[in-house]
Formats: structure tokens, C-alpha cells, sequence
């Protein structure tokens, strides 16, 4: 059984063709996708081996081996391309995200991305949005103490050098009643306040107005406005 973040990513997964996980660690995402017959084919890759020997055993404990290539690679860089129209990056912080994708040409070729950044979700929206991609959903996963966006993104050519503050933070975040979006808002309302009191306290008064408006638009979203 998959948390509430991880079934969330598979969600998002089209199980059109092969799902690529990267970053796969214990590989849990891709058994259920193929055990659940969402897909029929998965790569499971991971930088380190000791990640990729756990994949190894839970493929193995599943008997996938049939549907499942293990493979050691930094981000993309060892796979090729053929078949793949899923790629799922959970689990690692925004800007590895971002720096994956953008080396990777072939994920502009129709490929729908499952991205789920620990940390820095603004970072990944905005160069998501300047360099031809777009988010096509958004929704939140809350587990017991923490809440996350797991994003369904495509490259669609056309590149926004500029964004709204409500794209960067909220990306395709709507809906202010479920429960998990307001955790989500939350969660940075608090982050925000922080910082705007430390700013206060200190001589650095740089972007305090800039903070303050993140953390008035994470209030107008609970609000409903
Ligand atoms: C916190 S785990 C996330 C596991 C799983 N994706 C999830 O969301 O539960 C992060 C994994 O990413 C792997 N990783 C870190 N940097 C990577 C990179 N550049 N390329 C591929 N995998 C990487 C780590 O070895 C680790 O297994």
C-alpha cells in the first residue's frame, strides 16, 4: 500500500507506455503501478547502489522482474528514451527537479512528467514555466505532519518569463476546502511569517514586502479569495 504522496503520483501516471521512476529508492511506486496492471512496463532507476539493491528486492518480492529494468543512472542521463510516456521524479528537492529535466531534450517529446519536490516547489514552477513547460494539475498529499503538490506536467513550447506570484507558490492549486490544499497553504504561511519576523528583527529588510505578499496570498487562497 502506498502513503498518500506516492498514490497521488500514481494517479498522475497515464499508464499509457512504459513509467520511468526516478530516484526510485525502494521502487514501491513502481510494484504497485505494475501490480495494480496501471502499467506494463517500468524502468526503476536510482544514482546509488544502495537504493537500487532495495529496488532490486522489491521487484524480486513481487515477481516483476519480467516488467521491471533496474537501472543506475543520475537523473536521466543513461536512459533512453523508447517507450517511456511517464516520468515520475518524487521524493528529491525542487531544484535536482529542475536541473534533471532541463538536460533531459527528450521529455519535450509529449512525455507527462509526475513531479513531487520535497522542497522549493516555486523554484521548480518558475523554471518549469520558462522553459516551454506547463503544470496541467496539481493537487496536495498531507501525511500526518506534512503536506505536498505533486504536479502533472507537459512541454508545450511556450516559455513565460514572466509568472504571477499565485503560479509560482500555488502553480494549479484551486480548490481552498480540502482539507490537504489548506494543510499545503498553511505549512507556507508559517514558513513565511517566520522569515517576515526574523526580517523584522534584523537590520535585513530586503524582501520583507515580497515575503509579505506570499504569505497574504496563502491567506487570501484560505479565505477563498
Ligand atoms: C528520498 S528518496 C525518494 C524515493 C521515492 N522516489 C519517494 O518519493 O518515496 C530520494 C532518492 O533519490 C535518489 N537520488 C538522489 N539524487 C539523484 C539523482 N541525481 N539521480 C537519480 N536519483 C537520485 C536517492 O538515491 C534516493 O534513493
Amino acid at each position: 500500500m502506498l502513503d498518500e504522496r506516492l498514490s497521488l503520483c500514481a494517479e498522475f501516471v497515464s499508464g499509457v507506455g512504459t513509467v520511468c521512476d526516478v530516484g526510485t529508492d525502494h521502487a514501491y511506486l513502481v510494484a504497485e503501478l505494475i501490480k495494480s496492471g496501471k502499467c506494463s512496463s517500468a524502468i526503476a532507476c536510482d544514482i546509488a547502489d544502495g537504493p537500487l539493491d532495495f529496488a532490486k528486492q522489491t521487484v524480486e518480492k513481487n515477481a516483476i522482474e519480467d516488467k521491471v529494468k533496474i537501472i543506475k543512472s543520475d537523473g536521466l542521463d543513461n536512459i533512453l528514451p523508447d517507450g517511456i510516456t511517464d516520468v515520475v521524479i518524487a521524493g528529491m528537492g525542487g531544484e535536482l527537479i529542475r536541473d534533471i529535466i532541463l538536460r533531459t531534450e527528450w521529455l519535450k517529446n509529449n512525455v507527462n512528467l509526475v513531479l513531487q519536490p520535497m522542497t522549493k516547489p516555486e523554484v521548480l514552477r518558475e523554471a518549469l514555466y520558462k522553459n516551454g513547460y506547463f503544470i496541467k494539475e496539481e493537487k496536495c498529499a498531507f501525511d500526518k505532519t506534512h503536506a505536498y503538490s505533486v504536479m502533472s506536467v507537459l512541454f508545450c513550447g511556450e516559455y513565460k518569463e514572466k509568472i504571477t506570484l499565485k503560479e509560482k507558490w500555488l502553480g494549479k492549486i484551486s480548490d481552498s476546502k480540502l482539507p490537504q490544499n489548506r494543510a499545503y497553504a498553511e505549512l507556507f504561511i508559517r514558513k513565511e511569517k517566520k522569515i517576515i519576523d526574523g526580517m523584522k528583527k534584523s537590520e535585513e529588510k530586503g524582501l520583507l514586502k515580497e515575503h509579505e505578499e506570499i504569505a497574504k496570498l496563502f491567506d487570501d487562497f484560505l479565505k477563498g479569495r
